[in-house]
């Protein structure tokens, strides 16, 4: 594997899309413990529904950024060498054209069903009290991986971190585990890992590259020059 590519919510900031922390956060108007745990889910089921029904609503308004376009084609250019893995719920990797995304913290535009974690499907409408798993009938609830739960795909994450030569994170504040611990793991691997963000953390150890700036504008070049790495 030569890349592995980690994204959060600033590769979609300038698309429009809230980021959760700073200022106007998502988190600054909703508290995570209300609408981001398993424990908020099932004191107000309503509530939690109604939060992931208006993020989803809103997600046609916004359109992919030239970050997530010049991922999608470097994503083309080394195939099986490369892997999108995102923290985000948004789908604007794959109308950017990234054909194989992990989103480790789930999808708005899907849901799962309550009884069996393994029936996931697709689904851009309003989600309620009403709405049913097609394949068992039980009850559904956002395919969202909230805190205390355990993100997905993680085995597939860690191989390739264990693998890469390149390790490189996006627009993400690096406080939620375990996606803030992959720069660890993949510099203790022997990866050469790069942040590319708004504003950079110079001092931290695990990160060899540095790249401070707005999204649209870094990652395009910086996806041009990997190619000459
Ligand atoms: P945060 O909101 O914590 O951090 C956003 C990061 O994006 C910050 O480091 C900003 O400096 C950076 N940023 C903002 N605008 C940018 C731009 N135009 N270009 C480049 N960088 C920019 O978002 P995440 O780190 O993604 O989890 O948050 C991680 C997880 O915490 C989310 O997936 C979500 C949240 O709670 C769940 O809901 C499970």
């Amino acid at each position: 594997m030569k890349l592995v590519v980690l994204t959060g919510a600033g590769i979609s900031a300038e698309s429009g899309l809230r980021t959760f922390r700073g200022h106007d956060g998502l988190w600054e108007n909703e508290p995570i413990e209300a609408v981001a745990t398993p424990e908020g889910y099932y004191r107000d089921k309503k509530r939690v529904r109604d939060f992931y029904n208006g993020l989803r609503k809103g997600l046609p308004q916004y359109e992919p950024n030239a970050a997530h376009v010049a991922l999608a084609k470097l994503g083309d250019q080394l195939g099986d060498d490369f892997l999108l893995v995102t923290q985000n719920v948004d789908d604007l990797h794959e109308r950017a054209g990234s054909k194989r995304v992990l989103h480790m913290h789930g999808e708005l535009n899907q849901l799962r069903c309550e009884k069996h974690e393994n029936h996931v499907f697709p689904f851009t409408g309003e989600e309620d009290e009403t709405t049913r798993c097609p394949l068992c009938g039980a009850s559904t609830r956002p395919h969202i991986v909230w805190f205390g739960e355990i993100p997905l795909y993680m085995d597939s994450i860690e191989n390739a971190l264990n693998h890469c030569e390149h390790f490189v994170y996006i627009g993400t504040s690096s406080v939620v585990y375990p996606a803030a611990g992959f720069k660890r793991i993949a510099h203790a691997h022997g990866a050469h890992v790069t942040c590319l963000n708004l504003e950079v953390d110079s001092d931290d150890s695990f990160t060899d590259t540095f790249v401070e700036g707005k999204a649209s504008d870094i990652v395009p070049v910086w996806c041009q020059n990997f190619n000459t790495f």
